[in-house]
């Protein structure tokens, strides 16, 4: 039986792009998801874009009976975790769903990959592990510590697969910390559809140029940065997704643990995004300038150059090609 790639919560935003990036790489790939902020219709995208049948089953990754069952009845010989809560805000006001959901997650999935001798995991962490970061660009030594709960999840995550790896030396595990993935496919077949409303920079502004929304509100203008708006490392999910399967293959060949960053290296402010997306797509997006936003950090961007040498993946698509396919994708949406 041909050896696939498992791949949990991959009917997102982020999933779906890596599900094709890895089809496109000659992966077979098992979808997992159980759809809490996605939708079964990616799938039918996915395959008009690889022209490959995605394999895909409705699963909590949570629940160790149905996953035991999966890895009886297919061959897999990796996975990518992607699947969990991520909702900021939602998780400072029920900390526990945070917690349960994906601690258990990554706990039940490393149980059951050990106990059918799976070795290679790549795991979706993310920037906001750096907190309130020291020196940027962030490299991947940074001192960690987080300012909400979902934060919490991701790096205690990390610390228990840093751990699986110590306990067994033939273990390998990538930790992607992933900075602002945006954009979406340049067919416009896929993208970020949120299942709450939107409360990042990107869709936000879709929503707003798309008028579902009257106007953006940017969070404070009074930051230490050349314009006063925040500064972010955008990165293309095409990008992103190549990232992965860059990381997979390293895994395939190493055992032990790294620790890396995916970002683009670039910073840019609130405004230059605003005024990039209004250029490129001809589009008007009316803003305001309102307070700070709690937690925000005045900059945040990688050092990315571990992932240059490690995996020979760099971020290859600008702040204009974000905006064109994120707004492309919104226009699919809401047609
Ligand atoms: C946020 C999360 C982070 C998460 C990431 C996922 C917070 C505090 N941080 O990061 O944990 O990993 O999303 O993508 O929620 N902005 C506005 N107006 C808006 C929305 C955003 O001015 O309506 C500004 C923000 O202040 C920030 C920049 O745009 O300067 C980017 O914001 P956002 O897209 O929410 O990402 P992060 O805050 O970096």
């Amino acid at each position: 039986m041909e050896k696939g790639v498992l791949l949990t919560g991959g009917a997102g935003f982020i999933g779906s792009h890596v599900a094709v990036a890895l089809i496109n790489a000659g992966y077979r790939v098992y979808i997992v998801d159980n759809y809490a902020n996605s939708s079964p219709d990616v799938l039918d995208r996915i395959e008009r874009i690889t022209g490959t049948p995605v394999y895909c089953t409705k699963m909590d990754v949570t629940d160790r009976v149905s996953l035991r069952n999966l890895f009886r009845c297919v061959s897999i010989e990796s996975v990518i975790h992607l699947a969990g809560f991520k909702a900021v805000g939602e998780s400072v006001a029920d900390p526990l769903k945070y917690y349960r959901n994906n601690l258990e997650a990554t706990m039940m999935l490393l149980d059951v990959m050990l106990e059918h001798g799976v070795k290679k995991l790549i795991f979706s962490s993310s920037a906001t592990v750096y907190g309130s970061p020291e020196v940027v660009p962030i490299p991947e030594t940074a001192r960690t510590g987080c300012t909400n709960p979902y934060g919490w999840t991701k790096l205690m995550s990390e610390q228990m697969i840093l751990d699986v790896c110590t306990a067994h030396p033939d273990f390998s595990a990538i930790l992607l910390r992933y900075f602002n993935p945006v954009g979406a496919h340049p067919s416009g077949l896929i993208g970020e559809s949120p299942s709450q409303p939107p409360t990042n920079l990107f869709p936000y502004i879709c929503s707003v140029a798309a008028g579902e929304k009257d106007k953006l509100l940017i969070f404070g203008n009074d930051y230490p940065t050349p314009d006063g708006t925040g500064i972010r490392d955008y990165i293309h999910i095409e990008d992103l997704a190549a990232g992965h399967v860059s990381a997979m293959q390293y895994a395939l060949e190493h055992t032990g643990s790294e620790i890396i960053n995916l970002g683009a290296g670039q910073g840019y402010s609130v405004l230059d995004v605003i005024h990039t997306f209004e250029r490129v797509n001809n589009v008007h997006v009316p803003y305001e300038i309102a307070s700070r936003r709690p937690g925000d950090v005045a900059v945040c961007c990688a050092a990315p150059d571990k992932a240059e040498r490690l995996l020979h993946w760099k971020a290859a698509r600008s702040l204009p090609d974000m905006c064109r396919d994120a707004w492309r994708w919104t226009m699919t949406r809401t047609r």
